[in-house]
């Protein structure tokens, strides 16, 4: 057997410095989707993360915390890793730099450099940014502050080791011009060029001697080696780098880096040049992504406004706060995090999509073929065909998307299956196949295309949902099927095997009360929708601190018609004319095949209405029904027929229309309040 493909994928290693919010948490979900994606179809993967522990920031902050750094990272870390557990990553390896396989690596790395003349020893003067770990020279620094994260920098006057950044430069930028993949997006790329590169590169300072949270520099322990140089060596020293051959010449160099905006600079410049010295290959690619940021701008601890991952995953679950993430913001770009959009995606995308997918599908079966997945007869409608050739499509689709690091494309891309199987219920209405008997192969043939591209569906979702695959196998009894859940399985349709018995359980992904969800995620009362399970009343998924803002968004209007989410006054109910309605009589909309034109007695007067029945309801079924009847709607002209008002229905599980009939028997034109 030919050696898999490698695959070699790292996340910047945290800060731990504070826990992670889940901005923080954004990059790793990517990477990890990234990760699956690659195993699933059948490369060999590496996934490296882990924590950056020294320099003069985490001495502070431990400072801050009266701790001594060990023990006070140690602590963040394996909340780090608990984070990480909670979210189902795949890391192969988590680095942390205080380990002695780092250390001493960096070290050896260190004396190379020194002995061959990259490095050499001078003096210091200029600006330091410690939240950052940053030098800037004087022309960088604008007004006292630090260009990147725009807080105050401190001048440094201090004996230092410096890299002789300039020499490689020309080379770096060459390197960078005939790869244009190497940094991405583009943008990104002629930022790097243009603000750093082609103004000429400064020679580096890569030790300080002011504290001593950091590696010793081997010959002269007075000095430690700048976080960032240390910090960037993890992707190698993780490997084995001068250790461990067989492992670091089989991953190196990585496939990908991914980082957020921020930090590209350094990836991008001093990581090359540092690797160029070493006689290394280069990354063949680092992706800056951008930032989840809040309504009211950026998150950050010191405004108070963080968002907590660990929230969010306890009350809704990984897979979708994962699905969340991926699918909501264009992975280059920034996007606005709010709790009302993560809502909405599970409301509309998991449970609507989906989660009615699922259900209606094994509800179908269940009552038309007690639960057995029938033989399909012949393509017999132009729909199978559709629908068999999307889902073979699909995967390729997605897996160029992938590679471009698109994650909310290739989400979309399979959501777009998901809708077309959803579309292809309405398009056969089995419930009316069921009816008669001679279409019962007809019948068959939609529920197995249905369990097909469930199928299908499932194993797709498997990168970005790692826990909810399962769960759909479970109820189509295939969970022990390893030959129906893998990448190749999907290159052809048909593999499901009649015969297998089906089970409805659970919901997927049940309905969340936004409104509710809201206001307990606020602190402000508990929450009644289905999603509630935290116990924890005080340390909701937005700090407190941000409740101004949060209540301003908790009365904006849910873009989705389908979801009512701005609470109504008892005057705003009161404004409509609700009545029971009698229906008088019903017949066909010529050329129109939803729609039946109804007289509808409000007891004093009668209305002429255009309802979209007529694929749930016969015309001779409705004549005697009283329904709920809205009956100030403003008048309209539908199919040049004029309809005044409106009789209100709802969707059963298997997606047919009822109307909502009243108990008793109330007179024509009773109001309903
Ligand atoms: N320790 C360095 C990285 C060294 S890599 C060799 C560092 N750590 S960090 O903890 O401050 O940030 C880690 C990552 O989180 C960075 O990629 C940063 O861009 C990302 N993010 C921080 N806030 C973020 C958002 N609000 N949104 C998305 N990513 C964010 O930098």
């Amino acid at each position: 057997m030919p050696a898999k493909k490698t695959f070699y994928i790292t996340t910047p290693i945290y800060y731990p410095s504070d826990k992670l919010h889940i901005g923080n948490s954004y990059t790793t979900v990517a990477a990890d989707a990234m990760a699956r994606f690659k195993r699933l179809t059948g490369h060999d993967v590496w996934f490296l993360t882990g924590t950056d522990e020294h320099g003069q920031k985490i001495q502070r902050s431990a400072e801050k915390a009266d701790k001594d750094p060990q023990p006070f990272v140690d602590e963040i870390v394996a909340w780090i890793k608990e984070l990480w557990s909670v979210l189902d990553i795949s890391y192969d390896d988590f680095i942390r730099t205080t380990e002695k396989r780092h250390r001493e690596t960096v070290q050896q790395m260190f004396n190379k450099l020194y002995e061959q003349g990259d490095i050499y020893r001078g003096r210091y003067e200029g600006w330091y940014c410690t939240p950052c770990e940053a030098f800037w020279t004087s022309r960088q620094v604008e007004d006292g502050n630090c260009p990147d994260c725009e807080r105050e920098v401190e001048l440094v006057s201090e004996e230092g080791y410096f890299f002789r950044m300039s020499k490689y430069a020309g080379r770096l930028l060459q390197h960078i011009e005939s790869n244009p993949d190497f940094i991405q997006p583009v943008s990104r790329k002629n930022e790097m060029i243009n603000n750093f590169l082609r103004p000429g590169l400064e020679d580096l300072c890569v030790s300080r001697t002011t504290f001593n949270w950091g590696i010793p520099v081997p010959f002269d322990r007075g000095h430690v080696i700048y976080v960032w140089l240390d910090a960037l060596s993890n992707y190698i020293t993780a490997l084995g780098y001068l250790r461990d051959e067989t492992l670091f010449n089989k991953y190196w160099p990585a496939d990908v880096h991914l980082v957020g905006k921020d930090i590209v600079r350094f990836h991008t410049i001093y990581w090359p040049i540092f690797l160029m010295a070493l006689g290394l290959p280069l990354p063949r690619q680092i992706f800056g992504h951008g930032w989840l940021i809040l309504k009211e701008g950026k998150m950050s601890k010191s405004r108070g406004n963080v968002v907590d991952p660990m929230v969010l995953v306890e009350r809704y679950g990984s897979d979708s706060v994962r699905y969340f993430l991926l699918r909501e913001i264009p992975f280059g770009a920034d996007g606005v995090f709010s709790n009302e959009a993560m809502l909405l995606r599970i409301n509309t995308d998991l449970a609507n999509d989906l989660g009615n997918l699922l259900s209606r599908t094994m509800t179908m079966l269940e009552r038309y073929f007690e639960g057995i997945v029938p033989v399909p007869g012949s393509e017999a409608h132009p729909s199978d065909g559709e629908l068999r050739q999307l889902a073979l499509e699909t995967p390729g689709r997605m897996s160029e998307l992938m590679d471009k690091l698109q994650f909310n494309g290739a989400l979309e891309a399979l959501w777009n299956l998901v809708k077309r199987s959803n579309k292809y219920i309405d398009e056969n209405t089995p419930w009316s196949l069921a009816k008669d008997e001679a279409k019962r192969e007809r019948l068959g043939t939609v529920l197995y295309s249905l369990c097909e591209s469930l199928r299908f569906i499932s194993v797709l979702l498997s990168p970005y949902m790692p826990r909810t695959p399962r769960r759909i196998w479970t109820q189509l009894g295939i969970l022990e099927m390893p030959q129906l859940q893998s990448w190749d399985s999907l290159q052809e349709w048909g593999l499901f095997q009649a015969g297998l018995k089906v089970q409805r359980t659970e919901d997927l992904f049940p309905r969340l009360n936004i409104e509710a969800e809201l206001r307990s995620l606020l602190g402000e009362g508990e929450g009644e929708g289905e999603g509630e399970k935290s116990e924890d009343k005080t340390n909701k998924g937005l700090s407190n601190e941000q409740s101004p803002q949060q209540k301003d968004a908790d009365h904006e209007k849910v873009k989705n018609g389908e979801i009512t989410k701005e609470m109504v006054s008892i005057d705003d109910f009161a404004r409509m004319d609700l009545r029971v309605g009698e229906i008088v009589s019903a017949e066909p909309v010529p050329k129109a095949d939803k729609l039946l034109k109804l007289v509808v007695s409000l007891g004093s007067e009668q209305r002429h209405v255009v309802a979209g029945l007529a694929k749930y309801y016969t015309p001779e079924q409705l004549p005697g029904k009283k329904v709920l009847f809205l009956a100030n709607l403003k008048p309209a002209k539908i199919r040049g027929l004029l309809s005044e008002g409106m009789v209100l229905a709802a969707t059963d599980s298997n997606g047919k229309v009822v109307l909502t009939t009243v108990e008793g028997d109330p007179q024509a034109g009773s109001k309903i309040s």
